[in-house]
């Protein structure tokens, strides 16, 4: 594992902690419910983020999914990010799979999804041409916003206008660790008004798969037969689990590593001429940049110098970057590849 690899967190793989515990896991079938390794993960889940109970899936995409479909009703309106991931990048799921429409608002710079333009979205039984509104849906951090953490105050608001209007609020909590550990707060504040909310094991936390969705025992109830119905129920994922434990009570203090690391990397990237960096009101582990015409490289230019030099870094479209600092970056990597991308910058 010689590459220093910035195209994602989900690029972290376990630690040998990690691979011994997976190697040892006492398992059972967990579609019986009988996995006490899975058991262990989803009450240790639920006590962290402050809920009644946890579900383990197999990926982000299904835990957003598997959410809105519990919520929801087809024909159902969910209100979301223009820029959300359950938007963009899960390949309409929303409508294919789960037979409702998403209505999106812009974000603001902060993430954040303004309360009016929420308030404005909201549409109900009154009028007969309308979908029904069930759902708000924002993301914690926002990765396409730059990684932003949305703060405890502000999922509050957004909380209390869901209750006023009588709709369920999820969470996408990719990067809900991320936030806690960015905004010194603990998670379960971050979650409380929340009817549903899922994070990912197998990206900051470095474990190899998992997601947790996190709710009341009737929600949880709910979404197990909906994983069931999309073939997530997994047999002895105690194996999994095992990491899956680890990373929620060994990897969080690390991100605040890998959030300085990012900082570093955004500070030292700013000071090359012909690139932009991208500030987001608060920095996590993400880092998007631009090219600019200065830069004598164009994006697969880049891309492919850094590559020569063992250093992957995602080319997001054009001359845009992402790069997400993960447990195993380092400060010497870092240092590393601002060296880098000096000598590209002088590159003819
Ligand atoms: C904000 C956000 N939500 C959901 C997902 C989906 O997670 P998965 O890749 O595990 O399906 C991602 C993946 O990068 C993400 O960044």
């Amino acid at each position: 594992m010689n590459k220093i690899d910035f195209r994602s967190d989900t690029v972290s793989h376990p630690t040998a902690k990690m691979r011994a515990a997976m190697a040892e896991a006492i398992v059972g079938d967990d579609v019986y419910g009988e996995d006490p390794t899975v058991n262990q993960l989803q009450d240790l889940a639920a006590d962290m983020l402050g809920k009644e109970a946890a579900l383990f899936v197999p990926s982000g995409t299904m835990a957003n999914i598997a959410a809105i479909v519990a919520h929801t009703q087809r024909g159902d309106e969910v209100i979301c990010g223009q820029n959300s991931h359950i938007f963009l990048n899960e390949q309409a799921s929303l409508a294919v799979v789960g037979g409702v429409q998403a209505h999106t608002l812009p974000e603001e710079q902060d993430g954040t999804l303004a309360l009016d333009r929420i308030t404005g979205a909201i549409r109900t039984l009154g009028n007969p041409h309308y979908p029904i509104t069930r759902v708000i849906a924002i993301e914690n951090t926002h990765n396409v916003m730059g990684g932003v953490p949305l703060t405890p105050a502000y999922t509050q608001q957004v909380g209390e206008l869901a209750k006023q209007h009588n709709l369920k609020l999820h969470i996408d909590g990719a990067r809900l660790f991320n936030a806690a550990v960015a905004l010194d707060v603990d998670v379960k504040d971050l979650v409380a008004p929340a009817d549903s909310v899922y994070f990912c094991l197998s990206k900051g936390l470095s474990a190899p798969v998992g997601s947790m969705i996190c709710g009341s025992k009737d929600f949880i109830a709910k979404v197990l037969r909906v994983r069931k119905l999309m073939g997530g129920g997994m047999r002895q994922a105690g194996i999994l689990a095992a990491a899956g434990i680890l990373a929620m009570t060994e990897m969080v203090a690390g991100l605040a590593t890998d959030h300085a690391n990012a900082e570093r990397l955004a500070v030292g990237l700013a000071t090359i001429k012909g690139v932009h960096v991208h500030q987001p009101t608060h920095r996590t582990n993400l880092v998007y940049f631009d090219l600019t015409e200065d830069f004598p490289l164009d994006g697969a230019g880049l891309t492919s110098y850094l590559a020569e030099h063992d250093i992957l870094m995602g080319n997001m479209y054009g001359s845009s970057f992402r790069a997400a600092t993960h447990h195993w970056i380092t400060a010497a990597h870092i240092t590393k590849t601002l060296e880098l991308v000096v000598q590209a910058a002088k590159a003819q």
